[in-house]
């Protein structure tokens, strides 16, 4: 077993959602200052607790991981919404950063948001999972040398995320996300995944093996990874 990963099993989303908010506690205590944030439903119960606590982020700069293209923060299906909807109107912070699914010259803004998270040096990123193991939109094939880009999202994602687009030709097909390398330059990483659908995904990284063809065995060659997941039998 890969001794740079922790496996935390949780009964459910609540007890999960109790977990990272004491470890966020910490954290902050501990002088945190960057944090990498994630969006999906499976972060929305992790926030939920957050926006409800005594947490103070008003001196944390965030980065998210991704946004889609041409999807600006007054539309509900961007991420931007999702994390004002969630978070930020709940809690402030000293400064937040997504990337702009909006800006004219799209590697442009890629080249910058990648040049301020490395600038700022993420503490703590959390990630979810998608069910073909992408991380942030880092789809299956991306380099784990890939930084801040322009991504062209799978029939897979286009047809899980879709879900959330009262219109299934509403969703955009390509998108900004983080780099595998830009995930991987955080200190420490939180990965979260609930359900079987997240099953398949979790198994590829408890094979041990590095493999483009599944993102989330990136994580294999951090030093400091935590997987936060419901499922059983899931650790190598
Ligand atoms: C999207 C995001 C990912 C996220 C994944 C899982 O594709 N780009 O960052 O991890 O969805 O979403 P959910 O938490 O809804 O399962």
């Amino acid at each position: 077993m890969a001794k740079n990963i922790r496996y935390v099993k949780v009964a459910d989303k609540n007890e999960a959602a109790g977990i990272v908010l004491e470890r966020m506690r910490e954290e902050l205590a501990g002088g945190l200052e960057v944090l990498g944030l994630a969006t999906g439903s499976t972060m929305e119960p992790i926030y939920e607790a957050w926006a409800g606590s005594d947490l103070d982020f008003s001196g944390v700069t965030s980065f998210n991981l991704d946004e889609y293209v041409g999807l600006g923060a007054d539309n509900a299906n961007s991420y931007a919404w999702f994390m004002n909807q969630h978070l930020f109107s709940k809690k402030p912070f000293k400064e937040t950063n997504i990337p702009d699914g909006t800006a004219d010259n799209l590697a442009e803004e890629c080249e910058e948001y990648e040049a301020r998270l490395r600038d700022a040096g993420i503490d703590l990123q959390f990630l979810g999972v998608g069910e073909n193991g992408h991380i942030a939109f880092n789809e299956p094939g991306t380099p784990f040398t890939s930084i801040t880009h322009v991504t062209q999202l799978t029939d897979s994602t286009l047809g899980v995320n879709s879900q959330y687009f009262e219109d299934r030709s509403a969703i955009p097909e390509t998108a900004l996300t983080m780099g595998i390398a830009s995930i991987l330059s955080a200190k420490k990483i939180i990965l979260i995944a609930f359900g079987e659908k997240k099953r398949h995904a979790l198994e590829q990284l408890a094979k041990g093996q590095e493999t483009t063809e599944f993102p989330i065995t990136a994580l294999l060659s951090h030093q400091d990874v935590t997987i936060i997941t419901d499922l059983d039998n899931i650790q190598p």
